[in-house]
């Protein structure tokens, strides 16, 4: 299949009648599946009503089916079409962090979107992403777009289109170019079904946040226990991974500087994940500042893009340092714990 690329500025107005989104918005109601930007990551969308579009997204990720999509909308009335109540604590929540990356999870009513979309669950997880290029196009197809993040399945997020092509180039109808994503993790997936709602994956919007405008919230156990099973089936698989081993290293820079010099020395190629602050120290073969560790928002938008770097480069093991589990902190180590498939060097 030929992919097309469509190339939009995010800026320009009246972007639903953009030439571009317009011809994105029709293979989306044909069934076609495209990847659009999101202010988090990149996202392959499909007509959420469709067995038939679904189908595409599973098989062009190598996603498993048992695991769910979040279903985008543009106008929050659009969910009555597919939800049954509309608790409180959602209603606040979408009012004050919609659009934005925040996923709410809530009962499904049956027989709107396509069961394969929900993993056959009886609820579902909506979200209205904050970009100008994802609203034009879902309003003008007019449809609730399912789209998970627009990567090979286990693979880093993609932040931009470049990152889309690498992955998915001729498994898709079409990309939409809408420059590189901003928060660069995925949103913060948020279960308003029980009475004290559950952060099941941290994400853009913080605990912090939440808590200040509905109050406690809860972690799903399995953010900090490995053992619990996650209520998201999608936080059980390993993802983000880089090609090479990933190692967090917990400890000064004098010891990460040690463990590089020992696998140089034993004639590895070592990359360094490090900061902006930090980067002067390491001598890594290849030594990335991902972002500013005093502002750790800076560090989330560079995570996936550094870690798809080290594939490039082709080094043999990397090395990252850590950050504090707080704010969006919070969301930096949960990823990165996964792409290092939990593998820690205490000093
Ligand atoms: O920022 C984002 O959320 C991006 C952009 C494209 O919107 N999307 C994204 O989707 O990260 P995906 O498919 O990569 O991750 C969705 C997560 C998975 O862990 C999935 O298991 C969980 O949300 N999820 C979806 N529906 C759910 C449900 N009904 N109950 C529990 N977890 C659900
Ligand atoms: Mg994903």
């Amino acid at each position: 299949m030929n992919t097309k690329i469509w190339i939009v500025d995010k800026y320009v107005d009246n972007l639903e009648n953009n030439p571009q989104v317009v011809e994105a918005a029709r293979f989306l109601q044909e069934n076609e599946v495209v990847a659009l930007p999101t202010e988090t990551v990149y996202g392959l969308g499909g007509n959420a009503e469709s067995d038939e579009a679904v189908e595409k997204i599973f098989a062009a990720k190598g996603r498993p089916s048992d695991n769910p999509l979040i279903i985008h909308i543009a106008d929050k009335n659009q969910i009555n079409a597919f939800v049954t109540e509309l608790p409180k604590k959602a209603e606040i929540l979408m009012e004050r962090f919609w659009p934005g990356p925040l996923t709410i999870i809530f009962k499904k009513k049956d027989g709107v979107l396509s069961e394969k979309a929900t993993a056959g669950l009886d609820t579902v997880a909506v979200r209205m992403p904050d970009h100008p290029v994802a609203i034009a196009l879902l309003k003008k197809c007019g449809l609730p777009i399912a789209a998970p993040s627009a990567n090979s399945s286990g693979k880093p997020s993609p932040t931009n289109a470049q990152h889309v092509v690498e992955d998915l180039n001729g498994k898709i109808a079409g990309v939409l170019d809408g420059g590189p994503t901003g928060v660069g993790v995925e949103s913060t997936v948020l279960d308003c079904t029980e009475e004290i709602p559950i952060i099941l994956r941290p994400g853009g919007i913080t605990k912090e946040q939440l808590e200040t405008v509905i109050g406690e919230v809860h972690l799903d156990a399995a953010l900090s226990d490995e053992a619990s099973k996650p209520k998201a089936p999608g936080m059980k698989y390993q993802h983000y991974a880089p090609n090479a081993p990933l190692f967090l290293v917990n400890g000064s820079r004098e010891f990460l500087r040690r463990l590089i010099e020992e696998k140089q020395n034993e004639g590895l190629r070592v990359g360094v994940l490090a900061t902006e602050e930090s980067v002067e120290y390491y001598h890594g073969d290849v030594t990335i500042a991902c972002g500013k560790r005093s502002e750790l928002e800076s560090v989330a938008t560079a995570l996936y893009e550094t870690l798809r770097n080290f594939n490039q480069e082709k080094v043999d093991i990397i090395f990252s340092e850590m950050f504090p589990n707080t704010g969006v902190g919070h969301a930096i180590m949960n990823r990165l714990q996964k792409a290092a498939g939990n593998k820690i060097i205490h000093e």
